[in-house]
């Protein structure tokens, strides 16, 4: 763990910095041109549309339902995670550390607030098919890929027509979690 990690709840004026920090780790981690996801299918302008911010401000949103915690050095902020009680299981999302800061054990700092929050309940979660080393992140945390579920494909408002990207979904299942 990296020294001098402050960790705690998110706020709505967090919103310009969670962008900022959502924006550049997409882009460094989703950029495929083999698949047709370049820059710019993560680019400022695309974070920045109504639709991109309803999303990124629902996360910053919390209640008894919903907990984002935000991790910072020196008060800049360098990573995230959104837990959601869905009544059955819990959903995890907006999971992401600035790409300089990642493999300091600042994201299972976050993860582990996470997993105090679903208290027992399953975590589910999607992501992109392509984001092979963070699938092989989730397997060692005792994820497995939820098969019952399928695959789906994404595709984003602001991307070119017809663009869409695999994704799988992934479970925790509470027997058989070994955190
Ligand atoms: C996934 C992510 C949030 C994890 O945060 P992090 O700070 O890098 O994670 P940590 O340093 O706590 O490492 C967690 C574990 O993953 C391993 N790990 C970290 N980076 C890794 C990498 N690039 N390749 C393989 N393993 C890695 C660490 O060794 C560690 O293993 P351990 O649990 O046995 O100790 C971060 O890497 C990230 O933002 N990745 C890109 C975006 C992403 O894929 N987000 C998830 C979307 S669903």
């Amino acid at each position: 763990m990296v020294k001098i990690v402050e960790i705690r709840i998110a706020k709505g004026s967090d919103i310009e910095a969670y962008t900022r920090l959502l924006q550049k780790t997409y882009q460094k981690t989703y950029t495929n041109n083999k698949l047709g996801l370049t820059k710019n299918c993560f680019s400022r302008a695309v974070f920045a549309t109504k639709a991109s911010q309803d999303y990124l401000k629902s996360n910053l949103r919390q209640n008894t339902n919903q907990k984002t915690w935000l991790a910072f050095i020196d008060s800049k902020l360098v990573g995230s995670i959104t837990i959601t009680n869905k009544g059955d299981d819990c959903e995890l999302k907006g999971f992401y550390v600035a790409s300089e800061m990642q493999g300091k054990g600042i994201g299972k700092e976050l993860f582990q607030r996470a997993l105090r929050f679903a208290r027992g309940k399953d975590i589910v979660l999607d992501l992109y098919v392509h984001n092979r080393k963070t699938i092989a992140m989730y397997k060692k945390w005792g994820f497995k890929i939820d098969k019952k579920k399928g695959i789906f494909y994404r595709h984003w408002p602001e991307w070119p027509e017809g663009l869409r990207a695999k994704c799988l979904y992934m479970r925790l299942s509470k027997w058989t979690s070994q955190q």
